[in-house]
């Protein structure tokens, strides 16, 4: 019986973590999506993705939602895109990121995007 109510209690805690992490994921996401982005894109695209002298700026409104949908950084990240906005060159594809790392990276550029009042 105790061990039960034990189990029972461990379930609720881990259903109540899954809950509150679904309900604020969009913050905790974009925390670890900083922390990917900094080793990933960073050394094109400048630690707060405001672009350096061999990258774009990804904070900009060329790539708000509606110009770049997610789905285009997901291609970038896995197929590269070839220089066609700017006069930076290529990027070649990134890899090591699975498709949920590059979700946590956008949602870390999206809210950089939303505080600069983009998208
Ligand atoms: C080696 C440098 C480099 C790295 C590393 C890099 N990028 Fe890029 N990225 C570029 C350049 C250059 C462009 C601009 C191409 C152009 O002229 O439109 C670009 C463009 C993009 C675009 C726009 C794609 C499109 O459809 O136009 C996205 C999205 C993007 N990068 C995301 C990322 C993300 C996310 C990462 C890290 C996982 C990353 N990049 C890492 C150089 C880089």
């Amino acid at each position: 019986m105790r061990r039960t109510l034990t189990l029972v209690a461990a379930m609720v805690a881990l259903a109540g973590g899954c809950g509150t992490g679904g309900a604020d994921g969009g913050d905790a996401g974009a925390q670890r999506g900083e922390q990917l982005f900094t080793a990933n894109c960073a050394v094109c695209h400048g630690p707060e993705g405001q672009g350096t002298t061999v990258g774009p700026p990804l904070v900009h409104e060329i790539y708000e939602p509606g110009h770049h949908p997610d789905d285009a950084f997901h291609r970038a990240v896995s197929d590269g895109t070839p220089a066609h906005h700017w006069n930076f060159g290529d990027m070649p594809p990134v890899a090591g990121l699975d498709s949920d790392e590059v979700d946590d990276i956008i949602a870390w550029v999206r809210q950089q995007q939303r505080d600069a009042g983009i998208g």
